[in-house]
């Protein structure tokens, strides 16, 4: 199976797990329990049905739009994920490149493998720094303070990894950061031999973003569930996410925000934006699909905060419906991910490309011309069977 061979998101990942040793593709595929919501994530959006007009006239569309101040080409924005470097080793090199081609936000997570400095220097497009809030109250001083130097245009505190998901596939695998080879893995990444040799040959990995404070993760092999368990600040609360948001000052954005009653909290403090997710059912499973829940976190507080639909985007019509819904942008990280470990940036380039023409067909074929137009009258969700 080749690059071109790839026609959606649900092939980049065959071609991604042929790529990849198998820790490593259970820690992007993976979710946790029995991951029940990863899968509900996506078929949330099965269980509405799209509305077309006819005969409107859309020669020319306008797909773009504004995402906290900023212009984005498409309704979508490339979510934060970890330790990209192990996938394919461009990292987020790769996925920063290919959101400033198309136009689109992309966040780097605290646990990036490229350095903040280096993102804000090289990559003109809007870029979101995902805040991890450890107990070193030094580290989180200094991620703010180098997010304001690098002028990153925003922080999005995650909010839904209090304590780790249960992720029984990395249990199994023993994936951790950097990967350790155990008897029973080490085969798995000897049949890798082009993922090896560009493990061991390219840049050495690193987490530049955190091994100024602390070596876990780097230095020090570790899971991510006992990361979060080990270092991440429990104690985390409103009046912390507040004092973030004042110590940066520049857009703010809670990440995993999924209750009405935390969506009335978020506008309250002052943030601009909340992505509703559950990131990608690596945390709570069992917790309710973004899709699901949007509908009501846009009526009781739409038009007073961003509201970015997250995970289980897999077609441009998954875009087009939460559009439709209220959303401000849909985002996600598997949808680029798999593409990235398949074929590094030429991969995760021809991802957006699929996404792009997949949202532009799907508003040609719905009769608008702009993503203005994409309203409720336009749904109609599936009544369920008696
Ligand atoms: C993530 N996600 C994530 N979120 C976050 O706040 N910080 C992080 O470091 C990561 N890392 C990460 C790694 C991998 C491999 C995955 C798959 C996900 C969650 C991510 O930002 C996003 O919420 C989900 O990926 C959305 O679900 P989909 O789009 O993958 O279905
Ligand atoms: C994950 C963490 C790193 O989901 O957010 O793996």
């Amino acid at each position: 199976m080749r690059l071109t061979d790839c026609h959606n998101i649900a092939d980049f990942r065959l071609l991604a797990r042929r790529r990849l040793p198998w820790p490593v593709f259970d820690y992007i595929d993976g979710a946790a329990d029995d991951e029940i919501t990863k899968r509900r994530n996506t078929a949330a959006y099965d269980d509405v049905d799209l509305v077309p007009d006819v005969l409107a006239g859309v020669e020319t569309i306008d797909m773009s739009t504004t995402i906290m101040g900023k212009q984005s080409a498409l309704p979508l924005l490339l979510s934060p994920t970890a330790l990209q470097r192990i996938f394919h080793w461009q990292g987020e090199r790769a996925v920063g490149r290919a959101a400033e081609k198309f136009g689109l936000w992309f966040g780097i997570s605290s646990l990036s493998t490229v350095s903040i400095e280096e993102i804000g220097a090289t990559i003109s497009t809007p870029k979101l720094f995902q805040f991890y809030y450890h107990k070193d109250k030094g580290l989180n001083r200094s991620m703010v303070e180098r997010c304001q130097a690098a002028k990153f245009d925003a922080i999005a505190l995650t909010v839904d990894t209090i304590v780790a998901g249960k992720r029984e596939r990395c249990l199994r695998s023993g994936f951790s950061s950097p990967p350790r080879l155990s008897p029973r893995s080490a085969i798995s990444y000897a049949i890798k031999p082009q993922w090896a040799l560009n493990w061991f040959l390219r840049e050495k990995f690193s987490l530049p973003n955190l091994d100024t404070h602390v070596s876990e993760g780097t230095g020090q092999a570790i899971s991510i569930a006992d990361y979060f368990n080990k270092m991440l600040d429990p104690s985390m609360d409103w009046k912390a996410a507040q004092d973030i948001r004042d110590r940066w000052g520049g857009k703010f954005c809670l990440k995993g925000v999924m209750s009405v009653a935390d969506a009335r909290r978020a506008v309250e403090m002052g943030a601009d934006a909340i992505m509703i997710s559950n990131h990608g059912g690596r945390q709570l499973d069992g917790s309710r699909a973004p899709f699901d829940q949007l509908e009501e976190i846009v009526d009781a507080v739409g038009g007073r905060i961003e509201i970015i639909n997250d995970g289980g985007v897999r077609r441009g019509t998954h875009v087009l419906k939460a559009m439709c819904t209220g959303a401000t942008a849909a985002s996600g990280g598997r949808l680029y991910l798999y593409a990235l470990a398949a074929a590094g940036q030429a991969g995760v380039e021809r991802a957006l490309s699929i996404l792009r023409d997949e949202i532009e067909r799907g508003m040609k074929l719905m009769g608008v011309t702009s993503v203005d137009q994409l309203d409720r009258s336009r749904l109609r969700r599936r009544s369920w069977p008696e």
